[in-house]
Order: structure tokens, then sequence, then C-alpha cells
């Protein structure tokens, strides 16, 4: 189906903690497409109420350097998260978007989506499936809101869940169930970052692995990291010839069947190169 989501690139995401604000500055800077605020596990229990007051403060401040700012908040199954969703409420500005990490249920994320009315916050959300329960409901859960811009695969929690290992292989079904809700849903789909920074080669594979399954873009949780991530996931220069020619060919007749060096084009793969056009444009201009 359409994604339902304006087309906006999604390749990257740059976690940083909010206990470090000099790294939120600097990743917004990196290149990334989306920069997250960590409230969740990156913040030990103890300093959750330091690293809210730090983060709030830093989408109040004006945009620069053209990342999305998103914040994740904590698991809504816990008080903190309250706690958090109250210092939203009485916060100077919304974030981009809200990550919701751990969701088990479409109606968590109903939940949060009528509380952001009730602010009038204009937030998007983001979802992170990553509980065997989350994996089971994705389904609905990616239709829970209108509010839905992203899921996430978090390889990490689910793997623990699962008592399972996180390579490609054992987690192959969650990241696949995840890419099929996404795009049932017309939503943008993020895999887990490479928790290895000194594994250059694997990050790529993983990059490449993921952008064939469907994902749109990967998380990161180092800026020398999102060089490989663009890579696997910007429109190559041939894809982008070829998304030229066949959406030019179905412009030039649109109730036509549409052939091209042979081959028949159908019209899945016409929206497809839409929007790969869109995204190279977006690219190019950004
Ligand atoms: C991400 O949050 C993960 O658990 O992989
Ligand atoms: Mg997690």
């Amino acid at each position: 189906m359409d994604r339902k989501t304006d087309v906006v690139p999604r390749r990257s995401l740059l976690f940083a903690p909010a206990l470090r604000p000099d790294r939120f500055a600097k990743a917004l800077h990196s290149g990334a497409d989306i920069v997250c605020l960590d409230l969740e596990d990156a913040i030990a229990m103890a300093r959750k109420d330091e690293a809210r007051a730090m983060a709030l403060p830093a989408f109040a401040a004006p945009a620069e350097g053209g990342a999305a700012r998103v914040l994740r908040v904590n698991s809504l199954r816990s008080l903190e998260s309250l706690k958090d969703m109250v210092a939203l409420s009485e916060g100077a500005a919304a974030p981009e978007a809200l990550m919701l990490p751990k969701v088990t249920s479409p109606e968590e994320v109903a939940w949060v989506d009528d509380l952001l009315s009730e602010i009038a916050a204009p937030t998007a959300l983001m979802v992170i499936i990553e509980t065997a329960r989350g994996l089971e409901a994705a389904p609905e859960i990616a239709t829970a809101s209108p509010r839905l811009v992203a899921l996430l695969f978090g390889a990490a929690d689910l793997s623990a869940e699962f008592g399972a290992s996180m390579a490609w292989e054992a987690m192959l079904y969650g990241r696949s169930r995840t890419v099929q809700a996404a795009a049932t849903a017309g939503l943008d789909v993020l895999d887990v970052p490479h928790l290895d920074l000194e594994d250059d080669a694997g990050l790529r594979r993983a990059a490449q692995q993921a952008q064939q399954l469907g994902f749109t873009g990967k998380a990161a949780i180092h800026p020398k990291q999102l060089p490989a991530i663009h890579e696997a996931f910007s429109p190559t220069a041939e894809t982008i010839a070829w998304a030229r020619r066949v959406v030019d060919a179905f412009d030039a007749d649109p109730d036509g069947l549409l052939v091209l060096d042979g081959k028949l084009v159908e019209m899945p793969v016409v929206r497809a190169m839409r929007r790969a056009l869109a995204i190279a444009d977006l690219l190019d201009n950004g």
C-alpha cells in the first residue's frame, strides 16, 4: 500500500542519552535523518528525574541541523512513563515525535494519542516492536493511531525475551513480521542499531540485509555508523535512473500497460519508484 506518512527520508535514527545534551547537539549536525534523545534504557533508574529535566529544554531550542527531534520515553507500563507524560504536558515545546518502547498492545498507543490530543501537541509517534506480545499484536499496533509514522524493530529486547540469540537468522521472523505490519499500515520501519561499534563490515552487511528485507532505515548509536547506513538506504544512481524511466513512461500513458525493456511494470512498482524519486530529490536538496 502507499505510505500514509509524508515522504521524508527516515534512513537513520541516531540515539543520544538524555544526560548528554552535548551529544544531542552534535547529533543534530551529524547528518542523521532523525535524532532521538533517550530517557529509557540509556538512563539508570536513579537518574531518570535528572535526565527528564535535562532532556525537555532540548526541544525548546530552535531546530538546527535538519534532523527530526524525537524523545524516547519510558515503557508505558511503568511509573516513569507517567512522569514523562506529565513533564511533557508541562513543557514548553513538544518533540516532533515520541518513541514508545516495549509496547505490548494497540491500547497503549491509543492512550498516548489521547494524552497528546488533550495537550494539543502535534507530536508524531514511533513504536518499538521488541516484546513477544508486541510482535504478536504488531499489525494492530501499527494502525492504532494516525500519529504513527514509523515502527522500530528492537532485537536487543526481543532476543532477551525469547531467550534467543541476536543473530540475523534468529531474529528474521521478528524482523519480517515488523516489516509486514509497517507495510500494511503504510509506515516507515527502522532496524535495531548495530551494537558493535568497531565492526564496520558487520554493520554494512546488516544494513544491506535490512534494506533488502524492506526496512526503510536503521538506528545508530554513534555518528560513525551513519555513512554505512546512509549508503544502504539511499536510492542508488541506478535505481534513480530506472525510477525516472518508469515514472515518465507511466505519466505519458497512465491507462496503458507499462512495458519497459520487455518487462511488465506493475502499479506497486510505479508507486515504489515514485517514492524513490521523491526521497532522492529530498536528499539532493537537503
Ligand atoms: C532497542 O530498543 C532494542 O531493544 O533492540
Ligand atoms: Mg529496547
